[in-house]
């Protein structure tokens, strides 16, 4: 196509109309402008989890005017959609969940006839708006007034006393997978990329942040004591990634261009320990190209944030359990800020290609790792991720082990598992392995200049590596086998084990201290980091069956006090301990179990536990109903649904 005889936008909504990637050449590149609207979805990724139909009428730009009510739990006001419409389109249709919709009016403020039909307890309902055909392609406006509900699954809406400050309540919303239809009418599809505004008004003595530049860094003066908010996010971006925080919160810089955001009380904690931020950004360009995105700043949260973090664009959301003290928990920054080129740059299509974000990132979080700590600590933390891996493969149903997925059906949340991560770095890895770095690298940094912006499928993947890094030649292609690692289950024959000479005394020791029963004093723990500590409290005895009882109280008594654990601030290896002690009942570890559970929500920790618990008969389910009857209370919708659903609802 060529772009001078149409004009940009000409070209793109005609492209939209025939379904088709516009401006495969012109788009993305080198340029560090991004399109005003996204390329629209290919046809070569249809996504079973949205009801909208891109091809007739697809949303380039929301407007959001809401109003955040602490009392009712609701935001509540409008979206103006942006639509660009195929020829003869009569309607769109849009994503929401248990959202209220009021009306729906055109740009000239005439009400438009809609329905919601029957929902669907994954993908929620469809909303069809219907409107005059017009000749041609177009672009039209529509206006939906509308307010949550407040049990909306994307929000948590926080009490004062769930927040460090105690003073003042929090809200803060979480969007990947499917949940920004909960709180957004749009087409909720990774692959329908849309930029956004938001005027959002808030109680005046709170602070509004989104993942999108601050227009209004003080705020604005509103009625009934009030804040109005501003924000404006011109790149066009998959709506999971539209994130919203309210709540007392201060901020603090690293450098010119990062810094972090959190409750005034925690401020200083956030600031000591994330600091390597800025150099991490630094490292990150060096290694793959532009950061594109303006500002990455951090948004610490309250300990609820169910997940370790989330790469809102401009505003990495994260959970506060990474504030250790010591930095040793940085590398969730590396991680965040790694989707800034892979997730929010180049996007998975449909959840089915989750791998194409998470291992990409995990890979890349791994590189900015190496380049700012340096080779030993990378390799160590390769080595905890493979370990965690081989656990998983052991664990999962042979199709869960694919990278691609198909998730159809399916909530995407159930299949998302640490495959797409791990296998997918140690992917990465292999091809970097065997093709030279130097190589790989160029690719890679390549794959994000070609594909910024646009949604990515295995299949584009597989044929963009084939053309720009395989490059027709036969042994490469063979030794690669790219299509066994993305379509088979488990691991090829050409993935290679990482190998770490700093866990050596560290299984010396764990073999001296859980198998031949020496003492605990005799681990050299304190001059060991927190991934050789990962790594003794992880090791586990060849060939037991998982439940077996292989350490005896007396063992767990001298690890605990030696090491003095039931004191342990490390969010990690308080994890890391209490996998073990509770496996085998060792019942002062309860105490700790109680205070961990009940004092975050963070699924990652909290789910494991509760199932190890679960997994020790009577014992077990007593303290598991127990503490959860106390903890879920703390708990984001995320997290309780998860954990409802094994030790069901208190
Ligand atoms: N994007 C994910 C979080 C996510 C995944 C949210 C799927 C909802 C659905 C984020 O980048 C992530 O992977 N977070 C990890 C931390 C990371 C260091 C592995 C987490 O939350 O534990
Ligand atoms: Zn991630």
């Amino acid at each position: 196509m060529k772009r001078k005889a149409f004009g940009l936008v000409s070209a793109l909504a005609l492209a939209a109309a025939l379904g088709v990637s516009a401006c495969s050449t012109t788009t993305g590149g080198a340029s560090m402008t991004p399109p005003a609207i996204a390329p629209a979805p290919g046809p070569q990724a249809v996504d079973s989890h949205t009801y909208g139909r891109p091809e007739i009428a697809r949303v380039v730009d929301v407007a959001l005017d809401l109003t955040a009510n602490f009392q009712a739990k609701t935001l509540s006001g409008t979206a103006t959609l942006d639509l660009l419409t195929a020829p003869n389109a009569g309607e769109v249709i849009l994503d929401i969940r248990n959202l209220d919709i009021q009306s729906v009016n055109d740009a000239a403020g005439q009400p438009l006839r809609f329905d919601i039909g029957a929902d669907d307890a994954i993908k929620g309902q469809p909303l069809t708006v219907h409107f005059p055909a017009a000749e041609g392609d177009g672009r039209r406006k529509i206006i939906v007034r509308y307010s949550t509900r407040p049990d909306a699954a994307a929000l948590q809406w926080l009490t004062p006393a769930q927040t460090a400050g105690g003073q003042k309540p929090y809200l803060f919303s979480q969007g990947q997978a499917i949940l920004t239809r909960t709180w957004v009418p749009t087409q909720d599809s990774p692959g329908i990329r849309q930029t956004y505004s938001a005027r959002i008004t808030a109680p005046a003595d709170l602070t509004v942040v989104m993942s999108a530049d601050h227009l209004t860094p003080e705020g604005e003066a509103a009625p009934n004591g009030q804040k109005t908010w501003r924000f404006r996010m011109n790149n066009p971006i998959p709506p999971y990634l539209i994130a919203l925080g309210v709540g007392e919160l201060a901020f603090a810089p690293f450098d010119n261009r990062t810094g972090v955001w959190t409750e005034p009380s925690r401020l200083a904690a956030a600031q000591w320990e994330l600091e390597p931020t800025a150099a991490m950004v630094t490292a990150a360009e060096k290694l793959y190209g532009p950061y594109r995105w303006g500002r990455y700043d951090l948004l610490v949260l309250p300990p609820s944030f169910p997940f370790g973090g989330m790469e809102n664009p401009k505003l990495t959301f994260a959970t506060p359990t990474i504030i250790a003290g010591d930095r040793s928990l940085v590398s969730l920054v590396a991680h965040e800020l790694a989707h800034s080129w892979s997730g929010n740059l180049v996007t998975n299509a449909t959840w089915n290609d989750f791998w194409l974000n998470e291992g990409f990132t995990s890979y890349f979080e791994n590189r900015i790792m190496e380049s700012v700590y340096g080779h030993d600590l990378a390799v160590q933390e390769q080595v905890l991720a493979w370990d965690g891996l081989q656990d998983e493969l052991k664990s999962l149903p042979a199709d869960d082990t694919k990278l691609h997925l198909n998730l159809t059906g399916r909530d995407p949340d159930d299949g998302m598992n640490t495959i797409a991560y791990d296998k997918g770095a140690a992917f990465l890895r292999t091809i970097e392995g065997i093709a030279g770095r130097e190589k790989f690298d160029a690719w890679m940094r390549g794959y994000f200049d070609r594909n910024a912006y646009r949604p990515m499928t295995t299949a584009m993947f597989l044929d963009d590596i084939r053309a720009h890094l395989v490059k027709g030649d036969a042994r490469l292609e063979t030794a690669l086998k790219l299509d066994e690692w993305v379509y088979q289950p488990g691991l090829p024959s050409n993935a290679v084990a990482p190998v770490s000479h700093a866990f050596e005394p560290v299984d010396v020791a764990a073999v001296a201290f859980f198998q031949n029963k020496g003492p605990a004093s005799a681990i050299p723990w304190s001059g060991w980091n927190t991934q050789q500590r990962q790594r003794f409290l992880s090791w586990r005895p060849q060939g037991l069956a998982a439940n077996a009882d292989w350490l005896t109280d007396a063992q767990l008594g001298d690890l605990q006090s030696t090491l003095n654990l039931a004191n342990e601030g490390n969010s990690e290896l308080i994890f890391a301990w209490l996998q073990i002690a509770l496996a085998h009942r060792y019942q002062p570890s309860v105490v700790t179990a109680e205070k961990f559970l009940t004092s975050q929500g963070r699924r990652k920790f909290v789910l494991p536990l509760f199932q190890t618990l679960w997994n020790e008969g009577d014992w077990g389910r007593a303290q598991a109903r127990r503490i959860y009857a106390e903890a879920r209370p703390l708990y984001h919708p995320v997290t309780a649904g998860s954990v409802d659903a094994l030790v069901g609802r208190p």
